[in-house]
């Protein structure tokens, strides 16, 4: 059985294909097209994959796409109607766009490669656990994902035992430890989703002068949820990554802003982030282990919903074919 497996229309397109579970080939659009983060449809890449494999478009039996357009448009629509009127303009920009292209992935998978058969839509966060435990050599594992934002989750843990594969709980919209990377990955003026790794590497040379401000924008729960103080931020109306009230509690960026400065931004926002990386395990409340995790679900999920960040993950999760423009 051969998949291919495709991401595109947000950054860094790409295409895998596995074959009977294996990974034949796979590749970022932007090695063919030459355009860096390249997030068009992956064909250059989805032609190679199937060229390496030595077959062609007719003989994939699934398609898989890595996220549920439907439920992160549902994500995008209800955070610009809750922000109404300040998301008008975030609105008009991003409805056309959603309208015309991205509920229509089947389609448009089908008339781009040519292809008959079935389109699988993956949820983003499984998706992303799926590329490790899938690929690593365990049989058994406990799982953490975090990221930006994929439809309403931002970060989840649960675990992997052979080829069953459950998210437990989850972080939800906006309360990301991602976004709030991006944040002051913007505030210190590099490029969002590019220039992360710069501002990573200079935190060693700083001094956590900042923390304090970085505790009124993010807090840390005990059992190691996040929840960002939304009055900061901007990126949940689709418009910028900060605020106003943001930029008077950081000062001022750019031609002032000394690189060590940054540094002490970073190492501050540092001392911020992998604490709650590593604390993200609420796998402190529940057991590391996968084992440990499958037993204490329950006695987490009647712990208490918590703060609204802090979610069970319904067992709807996985692969299915609820997807935008099903026939
Ligand atoms: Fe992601």
């Amino acid at each position: 059985m051969d998949i291919l497996g495709l991401s595109f229309f947000y950054h860094d397109a790409a295409a895998c294909l596995l074959r009977e579970g294996e990974v034949v080939a796979a590749a970022a659009e932007e090695r063919f097209s030459r355009k860096k983060h390249d997030f068009g449809f992956p064909r250059l890449a989805a032609e190679y994959c199937l060229r390496e494999a030595g077959i062609g478009i007719q003989d994939v039996s699934h398609v898989g796409f890595y996220e549920k357009p439907i439920v992160k448009f549902d994500r995008i629509l209800s955070s610009l109607l809750a922000t109404a009127p300040r998301s008008y303009r975030a609105f008009l920009t991003a409805m056309p766009i959603w309208l015309r292209e991205k509920l229509w992935i089947r389609e448009l998978i089908r008339r781009e490669l040519g292809y008959q058969g079935e389109v699988l839509f993956g949820d983003h966060h499984h998706s992303h656990a799926a590329s490790a435990f899938y690929a690593s050599p365990f049989e058994e594992a406990a799982m953490l994902t975090l990221d930006g934002v994929g439809e309403w989750a931002c970060g989840g843990y649960g675990y992997g035992r052979g080829t069953e594969l459950r998210l437990l709980r989850e972080l939800r919209f906006p309360h990301s430890l991602g976004m709030l990377y991006s944040v002051f990955t913007a505030f210190l003026g590099f490029e969002v989703n590019e220039g992360e790794y710069k501002v990573m590497g200079l935190a060693p040379y700083g001094r956590p002068r900042y923390l304090p401000q970085v505790n009124q924008v993010a807090h840390l729960h005990e059992d190691g949820s996040l929840w960002l103080n939304m009055r900061y931020f901007e990126f949940h109306r689709g418009v910028r990554s900060f605020g106003p009230r943001f930029r008077r509690m950081a000062g001022r960026r750019g031609a002032g802003t000394a690189i060590l400065t940054v540094a002490s931004w970073r190492c501050s926002s540092c001392r911020t982030l992998p604490r709650a990386a590593l604390c993200c395990t609420w796998l402190r409340g529940s057991g590391f282990t996968a084992r440990h995790q499958r037993e204490h679900r329950h006695d987490d999920a009647s712990a208490g919903a918590g703060p609204d960040s802090r979610a069970e993950v319904p067992d709807t999760s996985g692969v299915s074919e609820v997807g935008p423009g099903m026939d």
